[in-house]
């Protein structure tokens, strides 16, 4: 996919912490359309490429805006941003994708964990504009860490927003087990945050039985795993038949780069699925945020930015 040059027409501190940026192409033209929930691959410099929701109106294509959260534990992605991209510069970003796109239901439940709301936000605006039936949770650490709190609460759906802080009294804790206390078949889910949030509302969505197809969930940074125990185990690579170590300390991407063969890679964390690559025997360890449950048991792909290996081997469609 090609990518496009923008300008950063307007760099705002959103909260603590969140700035957004706003950006038009450098020539003046449109960008190229999108729909609530996409996404756009922001190239921060030559070798770090990160992905940020689209936060502004879709039916506006002179400009995109996205929101940035400064992540303390940022290789370069965040801080860069934050601290190396100023008002005039210019950026490379994709077109926009969508992975997490709204489906047509009768009512929609929206919960976002802290930056997660960008999407979100476009999602609740889309919702809001068709007339559909739909609410809101937004749950962060603070009020100051709440990027957007203007915007929503002088939207035409600030009724259907609920806040949630962590600093805040139970009495407005979010009380997600009676929210889906009684799955709706035509009631729809979508979350976006951090990955313990995810799993969050998508465990107690399975526990409360709703179908899966019906929780949709877009994940900006990989729950934490434990590595504690991780072993190496061998990879194949199926065209030649050479073999290679992934110790415990690298990933297979890197041990396949170190041995010439470049898998294209994005997140790095197991989110956007750019490195998927086909295991034609061996059972992957999966690690992503990237597939279903469903896809993950055929373990027929993985995610080698992140994934290792359940068996001692692993052979790769490469
Ligand atoms: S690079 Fe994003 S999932 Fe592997």
């Amino acid at each position: 996919m090609s990518s496009i040059e923008v300008k950063v027409v307007q760099k705002i501190r959103e909260a603590e912490d969140i700035f957004c940026f706003e950006l038009a192409s450098t020539d003046g033209k449109s960008l190229p359309p999108f729909s609530a929930g996409a996404h756009i691959d922001v190239h921060v410099n030559d070798s770090v490429t990160r992905q940020y929701s689209l936060c502004n109106d879709a039916s506006l294509t002179h400009h995109y805006l996205i929101g940035v959260l400064r992540d303390p534990g940022s290789r370069g992605g965040s801080s860069a941003l934050h601290d190396k991209v100023a008002e005039g510069d210019t950026l490379k970003i994709s077109e926009p994708k969508n992975h997490f796109p709204l489906v047509t239901a009768r009512k929609t439940l929206l919960f976002a964990g802290g930056i997660g709301v960008t999407p979100i936000l476009c999602m609740a605006e889309r919702l809001a504009l068709i007339s559909a039936d739909f609410e809101m949770h937004y749950c962060t650490r603070s009020i100051e860490r709440t990027a957007f709190l203007k915007r929503i609460k002088s939207s035409s759906f600030s009724d259907r927003v609920h806040f949630h802080f962590d600093t805040g009294d139970d009495t407005q804790k979010l009380q997600l087990q009676a929210l889906l206390r009684t799955p709706e078949p035509d009631t729809h889910i979508y979350v976006c945050g951090p990955g313990g949030f995810i799993e969050y509302v998508v465990g107690t969505a399975k526990a409360m039985h709703w179908a899966e197809e019906n929780v949709h969930l877009e994940c900006f940074g990989a729950a934490p795993v434990d590595t504690l125990g991780d072993q190496a185990f061998r990879i194949q690579v199926a065209s030649t038949g050479d073999y290679y170590t992934v110790p415990p300390s690298r990933t297979v991407v890197q041990v396949l780069e170190e041995n010439g063969i470049d898998i294209p890679v994005s997140c790095e964390q197991g989110v956007c699925g750019t490195c998927i690559t086909r295991v034609l025997c061996g059972t992957p360890d999966h690690r992503d945020m990237y597939f279903t449950d469903e896809e993950r048991d055929k373990n027929d792909q993985f995610t080698p930015c992140c994934s290792r290996a359940k068996t001692a081997e692993l052979v790769l469609d490469l």
